[in-house]
């Protein structure tokens, strides 16, 4: 199979020359310090040449929205399952047997019942419970960075948010949330497209860590339950009244996968957005003057700087792509990123449109596994994003932003800022 044909040219002008010898040499398995930085040149000029690329390993590495759209909605035809993937990758290792455990690396049934428990505590009633607390953090943050004048918009703010809401959400002691991050930035590290043996080894000893901890968390909740209608934990131990119930390991795992799930994700999205308002003052200006347009101006963060750019589905039976006939078994990465930012779908792709409407972006995913928790990140960035604004209408930031340097989760390290 070869590279699929060029697609229709986008609106932008570019050397075409330059882009199709950049689509050309793209790999996955070598990305360099200035495709992290900043990869939609790249994303755009694989789109154009190169929406279904081979890669050397034979994996393909997609870009079109069309494409994503269609293999997120069709489980049946794209697997989620990654025991075949996973197993040379990680071994017989704690990781595998975590990633494999987790609901979102499932088919049905597996993926069936604990999305079933899980969404069920995840429903509007549950998420605007926990508006008036959100509320309250992030006022308390906000206060803390006004008395230092200033800080770091994600160690001091951004990536403070996410860690007390999940942890309030499986009902984790306060004083015990504090190796939560670093567990979940050691897990979700171990799931870059290259893996170094530092990685995994940082990735095996948080999950064996997490594991031990979250037992004797489950123990205490046994002793003592929760009120099942918000506690997540309580929930998914009694299970269904219909008798569906857990096992001990996929009770543990999807509790740490539903930890990370909501942390990094989120942290980025209010880190993206905040440093977007920043890198474009009109926006900033457009969104102080209507506050109203917060909804609207957190779905475009989401599709501009998506804080997943990379997911994954293999393909259980033959399968055409735009030109291309997929072999059954092939590995693709869907990249997400790439898609939202894709003309075919979207006018003006290139452009931060805090009011763009419609924006059917992918950050999310689609289809049965889509994000069960987007609704609580969307109030977590609307509510964050929105306060410190209005609190800090004029903020700079001094320093260059460090970017985390991953290419699947998109997002920040540090962003030094001041108030004005
Ligand atoms: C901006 C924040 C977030 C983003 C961008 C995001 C993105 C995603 C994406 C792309 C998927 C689909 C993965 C796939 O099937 O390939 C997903 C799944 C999931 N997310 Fe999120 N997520 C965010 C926040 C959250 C939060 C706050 C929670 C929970 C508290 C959460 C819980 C989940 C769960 C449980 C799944 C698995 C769903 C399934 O497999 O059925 N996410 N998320």
């Amino acid at each position: 199979m070869t590279d699929s044909p060029a697609p229709a040219p986008d609106a932008l002008p570019e050397a075409s020359g330059e882009e199709a010898a950049l689509a050309a040499g793209f790999d996955l398995s070598r990305l360099d310090a200035a495709f992290l930085d900043d990869p939609f040149p790249t994303y755009r000029a694989l789109r154009r040449h190169a929406p279904v690329k081979r890669m050397r390993d034979g994996s393909l590495f997609l870009t079109r929205w069309a494409d994503l759209d269609r293999i997120y909605r069709d489980t049946k035809t794209f697997t989620s399952d990654k025991r075949d993937e996973f197993r040379p990758k990680y071994g017989d290792t704690p990781l595998y047997e975590h990633h494999t455990t987790s609901l979102v690396f499932n088919d049905p049934p597996l993926h069936t019942r604990v999305r079933r428990l899980i969404a069920g505590a995840l429903m509007p009633r549950a998420i605007a419970a926990m508006e008036p607390g959100l509320h309250a953090l992030v006022a308390r943050l906000l206060d803390r960075l006004e008395e230092r004048g200033g800080g770091d918009l994600i160690e001091d703010f951004a990536a403070a948010i996410p860690i007390e809401v999940i942890g309030n959400l499986l009902g984790v002691p306060a004083d015990e949330r504090g190796p939560l991050r670093d567990w979940s930035l050691a897990i979700l590290g171990a799931l870059e497209p290259v893996v170094t043996p530092g990685a995994a080894a940082r990735g095996n000893a948080a999950v064996t860590e997490f594991l031990a901890y979250l037992r004797t968390l489950v123990a205490r909740r046994r002793a003592a339950p929760g009120d099942a209608a918000t506690d997540v934990l309580t929930r998914l131990i009694a299970g269904e009244a219909d008798g569906e119930r857990l096992t001990e390991a996929e009770l543990l795992h999807n509790c740490v996968f539903l930890l990370n799930a909501g942390h990094e994700t989120t942290t980025n999205l209010i880190g993206n957005g905040l440093e977007l308002l920043h890198r474009f003052p009109a926006e900033r200006a457009r969104l102080l003057a209507e506050p109203a347009l917060i909804g609207t101006a957190i779905e475009e963060t989401l599709r501009y700087e998506s804080s997943n750019q990379l997911g994954n589905r293999r393909a259980a039976a033959e399968v055409a792509l735009g030109e291309a006939v997929v072999p059954a078994g092939t590995l693709l990465t869907l990249c997400i990123g790439a898609a939202n930012r894709d003309p075919d779908r979207f006018e003006n792709p290139e452009r931060f449109d805090i009011a763009r409407q419609p924006n059917r972006h992918l950050a999310f995913a689609g289809g049965p596994h889509m994000c069960a928790g987007m609704n609580l990140a969307r109030l977590e960035g609307r509510i964050a994003i929105a306060a410190f604004l209005q609190r800090f209408p004029t903020y700079t930031l001094p320093a260059a932003p460090v970017r985390g340097g991953r290419a699947r989760f998109r997002g920040f390290l540090s962003v030094p800022f001041r108030p004005a």
